[in-house]
């Protein structure tokens, strides 16, 4: 067995908290080799509920999970973290864009920020869930002194899956068989779900599905309002999907991406396709056998897709002008 890996989540006790944790504890994240402990980490009001999920947890056994410090402290929510899962945040409303989560949950990622840098371990890596995802991770990054840029990540994962279900459906094939789906810019209503350099079963996408109405229209709105769409529907925001982007996301950035495909993330740009250095914003990423990630280099952007991705870019820049005062 492998010496655990130390993972800490914050909002442990909240809805994604609750499909998430077993998931880890499970193995589902790095594999059925990997033990690991956890470091849950909730606001005091939710501790008591907190402690219900850990008896449930101890009910489950699992061979994999070694330890578990239920705390509302950051230093010892932190303390060792080789990964900090910051999902704790308030979800939004019926009615609500994710932007309007800003001045509610802006501030609780300076002080994680902070602890991450102050307890965290030296090869931590911190993928912001709480919304809005993007800009929430830029202030956790511009808090977090002596931690490197490219440890920092947004989840844009659960708006790939959802891309690749919408394109199967319409195919008919099997989500397995949708490859290269990059979600570029802000994990928001101005996200854009890239059709045009999507394959299926290796072929151009707009080669398979005709209808390019549907992809340029329909496709992208649906992709883009999926969120509100399942608040709608369940009265709450995605839980169980959500956690199991998180899942998705730790996957791909720990282990080999397939050879020509990609996933998406969120990460520190470097100025790659135009998009302003210093923000977190969704790209084509790939990872190589020694674990390292890199932007995937020469994605042709047409025109169409081009003005999708300046408008989400722009979008990202509004939120940083938004919170300048919380990036340290
Ligand atoms: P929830 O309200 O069920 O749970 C949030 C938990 O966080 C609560 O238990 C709360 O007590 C805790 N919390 C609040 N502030 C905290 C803090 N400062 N430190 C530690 N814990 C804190 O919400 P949820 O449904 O689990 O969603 C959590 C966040 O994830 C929301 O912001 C939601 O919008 C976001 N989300 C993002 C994606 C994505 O794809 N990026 C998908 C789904 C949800
Ligand atoms: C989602 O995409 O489901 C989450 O970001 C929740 C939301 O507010 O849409």
């Amino acid at each position: 067995m492998n010496p655990p890996i130390t993972v800490s989540i914050t909002g442990a006790a909240g809805q994604i908290g609750y499909a998430l944790l077993f998931r880890i504890a499970s193995g589902a994240m790095f594999g059925p080799d990997q033990p690991v402990n956890l470091r849950l980490i909730e606001i005091e009001p939710g501790m008591k509920a907190l402690q219900g999920v850990i008896m449930e947890l101890d009910d489950c056994a699992f061979p994999l999970l070694n330890d578990i410090v239920a705390t509302s402290d950051l230093d010892e929510g932190f303390k060792g973290a080789n990964w900090a899962l910051l999902v704790g945040s308030v979800p939004r409303k019926a009615g609500m864009e994710r932007a309007d989560l800003l001045n509610i949950n802006g501030q609780i990622f300076t002080g994680q920020g902070k602890a991450i840098a102050a307890n965290a371990a030296d090869d931590v890596r911190v993928l912001v869930v709480g919304n809005p995802c993007n800009t929430n991770a830029l202030i956790a990054m511009n808090n977090a002194e002596g931690v490197p840029n490219d440890r920092f990540f947004a989840m844009t994962r659960l708006d790939e899956n959802r891309a690749k279900s919408q394109l199967a459906a319409k195919a008919g094939v099997h989500n397995r068989d949708v490859s290269n789906m990059c979600i570029w810019g802000n994990h928001s209503a101005t996200q854009y779900p890239d059709f045009t350099n999507a394959k299926i079963n290796g072929q151009p996408v707009s080669e398979v599905i005709t209808d390019s109405g549907w992809l340029q229209g329909e496709f992208i709105s649906t992709v883009q309002q999926r969120g509100a769409a399942i608040i709608a529907a369940r009265g709450a925001s995605s839980a169980a999907s959500a956690a199991n982007g998180v899942v998705d996301t730790v996957r791909s950035l720990t282990t080999p991406t397939a050879a020509g495909d990609w996933t998406s993330v969120a990460v520190c740009s470097d100025g790659s396709y135009g998009i302003d250095a210093g923000l977190i914003a969704s790209m084509p990423i790939r990872v190589d056998a020694e674990g390292r990630w890199d932007i995937v280099p020469g994605v042709e952007l047409d025109e169409f897709s081009r003005a999708k991705v300046d408008a989400s870019v722009q979008e990202l820049r509004d939120e940083r002008e938004a919170v300048v005062s919380l990036l340290g």
